[in-house]
């Protein structure tokens, strides 16, 4: 059902793991299936510098989810935000039809995980001048 590519990913996945105080982290649940995904980031610079993943879902959601995390590392948050679930889809060159939906789970959690980072980066900012104010 799988072409290599994926099997191969799902095989041999990379950035498994959740990254110790992360600056940025997202779980997301697979409303089709119940599974789910956390991805967590380290950014600096607004540059994402590592990514990493647990995924509770099918071989699918962990082939998709190894290669959005390869994908992301070394772009900016924004480029980040435009990894969708199809160009994930489209590098591991095509999942079954039936599977699309597993793909979306990482892209959902790179984007959650972003928005936590800018919320926390706003946090930051407000802290910063309210000690300034004190
Ligand atoms: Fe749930 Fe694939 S079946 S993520």
């Amino acid at each position: 059902m799988y072409n290599q590519k994926v099997l191969d990913a799902f095989a041999n996945p990379q950035n498994v793991g959740v990254i110790e105080n992360a600056d940025g982290e997202g779980t997301v649940g697979n409303a089709t299936c119940g599974d789910i995904m956390k991805i967590t980031l380290k950014i600096e610079n607004d540059k994402i510098v590592d990514a990493k993943f647990q995924t509770f879902g099918c071989a699918a959601a962990i082939a998709t989810s190894s290669t959005a995390t390869q994908m992301i590392i070394g772009m900016t948050v924004d480029e980040a935000l435009q990894v969708t679930n199809a160009k994930v889809v489209e590098y591991l060159e095509g999942l079954p039809p039936q599977k699309i939906h597993c793909s979306v789970l990482a892209e959902e959690a790179i984007k959650k995980a972003i928005e936590d980072y800018r919320a926390k980066q706003q946090n930051k900012s407000v802290d910063k001048t309210s000690i300034e104010y004190v």
